[in-house]
């Protein structure tokens, strides 16, 4: 199964999203495989790749492999090489993303194929994964669109506030617009109400929006923790964070209580899996 985890708008979770609903996947025994298909490279850095981030940056002639070098197909990489870019991880293995993917956004645009790359390149490499996670750039650009594409699973991470209503409907009209154009079914997964605050609960009004929206079923919560901090100082996901090795022991309640929530953001997808 392949999921987006999109949201145009910067900052509501995407990233700790991805990371940290693959290391559940992962706890649950699933081969979990995290692309950074962000050219900002939080996923990437945030886990501790950041040589790969750079790597070969002084000299662009040099054959520096990367994600945008699969989908736009400029140097010589194929599409079926995209497992090339796989990084094994102790949790779960990831494609990072490059500093150079940046210049991706404006060749994709141009492409015949652009839009459809990640997905032909997913369908035609030896990529064989439970799950495939996509962690989105913040806009609605093609790498974006891209990832819609690719996994036809859409997870939206949102703040728990009114503005999120917006972002959301703003990316329910793209997400048709890909679903005209392109002929595909792309499926709405589910809301993250993201950073919840540890006083004061969301508003009983948009609580209530979100429940008509994606079902009761569908609408998880993340607390706003800073152990979600500390696991990302630590370089993992929550799952693999050691609290006391970190130099954060108070962290083992919270964490618990992350990863129940995170927990039950797996088996969401796995339920829908197996629909
Ligand atoms: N539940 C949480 N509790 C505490 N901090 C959080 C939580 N979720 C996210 N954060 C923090 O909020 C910030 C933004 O989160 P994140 O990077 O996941 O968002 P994003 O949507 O991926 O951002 P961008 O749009 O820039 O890619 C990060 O510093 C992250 O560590
Ligand atoms: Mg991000």
């Amino acid at each position: 199964m392949r999921v987006t985890i999109g949201m145009q708008k910067g900052g509501v979770g995407k990233t700790t999203t991805t990371i940290n609903t693959a290391g559940a996947l992962a706890e649950r025994g699933h081969d979990v495989l995290a692309i950074d298909a962000d050219p900002q490279g939080a996923l990437t850095l945030k886990l501790g790749h950041k040589e790969q981030y750079r790597r070969f940056s002084d000299n662009p002639n040099e054959d520096a492999e990367a994600l945008i070098d699969v989908l736009t197909q400029d140097g010589d990489m194929e599409f079926d090489q995209l497992d090339d870019l796989i990084i094994s991880g102790g949790e779960y293995d990831i494609i990072p993303a490059h500093m150079r993917n940046f210049l991706a956004e404006k060749s994709l645009y141009t492409d015949r194929r652009g839009f459809e790359s990640l997905k032909i390149a997913l369908n035609r490499s030896d990529i064989d994964y439970d799950y495939v996670l996509i962690d989105s750039p913040p806009n609605l650009g093609p790498l974006a669109d891209a990832a819609l594409l690719a996994a036809e699973n859409v997870l939206f991470p949102s703040e728990p506030n009114v503005i999120a209503q917006e972002s959301l409907k703003i990316l329910f009209d793209e997400v048709e617009t890909l679903e005209d154009q392109f002929e595909v079914k792309i499926r709405a997964i589910g809301a993250i109400l993201n950073q919840v605050p540890a006083q004061g609960s969301i508003a009983a009004d948009m609580q209530d929006w979100f429940t008509e929206t994606f079902g009761e079923d569908r609408v998880l919560s993340v607390p706003d923790r800073d152990a979600i901090e500390h696991a990302i100082e630590y370089e993992t996901s929550i799952y693999a964070y050691d609290p006391d090795d970190a130099g954060y022991p108070w962290d083992s309640d919270p964490i618990n209580e992350l990863r129940d929530c995170y927990l039950s953001i797996a088996e969401l997808l796995e339920e829908i899996n197996n629909e």
